[in-house]
């Protein structure tokens, strides 16, 4: 890989991720993706917007990829990883210069954007996969730990915002309708009136069929709704359902799974409780279980990637998928809260249960995409080494008090 990196900084790749890299994302508002969508935006204007704003995206990541342990970037993951971003930063740049007039042109293009996002669908698994091999050959320390989580949440975070760009594009403008038949008042991806209890139902829903599966029973669900703003209309957000979607439906799995285990063959079980409710800044969404709750202590690790206190699922693609296991729920799921600056935080119970609470922004001129930028601190980040803690670290076994009294 050392020869691979060699050669990107030798050949014209390299130096044109060196080139776009320099830039800084341009961070879009949902509003401003709004306005994308709608009757005097054109594909064109999209088209203009692209094929220099996904150059700089995915340049800016593709430097930190380059900054991963070497054997890390050895794992024929990591390679096939990285040579679908080689492959798609071309297939952007050929369109650089070419006649932004040309219908032709154009439509080429939005081919291109599809063939782009198909070719980066299995891009989370593959770089998990990645990871778990180099865990298992090289071993790990807490300073690779702490990169690895840094660069993970980083890498997907900018993975998220491509899917983003791309989808509105040939959501909008890829084949002949403009209108999203399965959602007609969706612009794209966005629902302009998302309605947050029906996808926080259908989330329960699906969840809940899983949960059946597994322990032949499942906990009920109480809903309760407060929209501070008009009492008695029901809650909506501009955003996008399938963000808000995954993130419930993660919760609920988990709360669901917390639940059951604690409670094993009892014939009733406390319900999942979720609170919805819409403040002037805020709208919150809180999944509150009686699973038990986890250790104020283990918080912090259960959003590190590939944690999970589930046994690792089989890879049968027959089967339902698991209903946990593989440790990215949590902080992949925190990751889409923070992508339009609002935030996921688990309150514990320890001995009684658990509350996660998604913070989203409820007005959609202050959700603007939060994205990674390549410059000094990031790569500060993966160069320094370990240094001392600033807090003393505290000892098990206790000083003799007497050594205290003589002090
Ligand atoms: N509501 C909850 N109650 C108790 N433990 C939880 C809860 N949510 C998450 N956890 C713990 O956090 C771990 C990581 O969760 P997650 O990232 O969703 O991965 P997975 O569900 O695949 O294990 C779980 O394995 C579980 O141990
Ligand atoms: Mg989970």
């Amino acid at each position: 890989m050392r020869i691979l990196r060699a050669l990107m900084s030798n050949n014209s790749i390299g130096k044109l991720v060196d080139h776009y890299s320099r830039y800084s994302p341009s961070p879009l508002s949902i509003k401003q993706f709004l306005d994308f969508g709608s009757e005097n935006a054109c594909e064109k204007t999209s088209f203009m917007f692209l094929r220099e704003e996904l150059p700089v995206r995915l340049a800016n990541i593709m430097k930190e990829i380059n900054l991963l342990p070497d054997n890390l970037l050895r794992t024929p993951s990591v390679r096939l990883v990285q040579s679908w971003y080689v492959q798609s930063l071309q297939d952007i740049l050929e369109f650089k210069e070419k006649d932004s007039d040309s219908d032709k042109v154009i439509s080429n293009f939005t081919d291109t954007v599809i063939k782009v996002r198909n070719r980066h669908n299995d891009v989370v698994p593959t770089m998990a996969q990645g990871v778990v091999e180099y865990k298992e050959t090289y071993g790990t320390d807490p300073v690779t730990s702490q990169n690895m989580q840094y660069f993970l949440d980083r890498f997907y975070m900018s993975r998220i915002s491509i899917r983003m760009l791309l989808n509105q594009h040939t959501l909008l403008f890829g084949g002949n309708v403009q209108v999203n038949p399965a959602h007609p008042k969706q612009i794209g991806s966005i629902d302009p009136y998302c309605y947050v209890t029906e996808v926080v139902k259908d989330a329960y829903e699906n969840a809940r069929d899983l949960c059946d599966r597994y322990y032949m029973n499942s906990p009920d669900l109480k809903l309760e709704e407060f929209n501070s703003k008009e009492p008695n209309k029901p809650i909506t957000v501009v955003y996008v359902p399938s963000h808000l979607y995954h993130m419930v439906f993660e919760l609920f799995k988990n709360a669901m799974r917390a639940t059951m285990e604690l409670y094993g063959d009892a014939m009733e079980y406390p319900p999942v409780h979720v609170r919805i409710i819409l403040g002037t800044e805020d709208l919150t969404v809180k999944v509150s279980d009686r699973g038990g709750g986890v250790p104020l202590r283990k918080i912090d690790r259960l959003f590190t990637y590939t944690y999970s206190t589930a046994p690792r699922p089989q890879m049968d693609t027959s089967r339902a998928p698991p209903l946990a296991g593989y440790g990215y729920g949590l902080p992949i799921s925190r990751l889409y809260a923070r992508y339009f600056q609002g935030d996921l935080k688990l309150y514990s119970m320890e001995g009684h249960g658990t509350d996660a609470v998604i913070y989203i922004r409820a007005l959609s001129t202050e959700s603007i995409e939060r994205l990674p930028v390549y410059n000094k601190s990031a790569w500060k980040h993966y160069k320094t080494m370990q240094e001392a803690d600033d807090w003393c670290v505290p000892s098990k076994e206790p000083k003799d008090m007497t050594t205290f009294r003589s002090m």
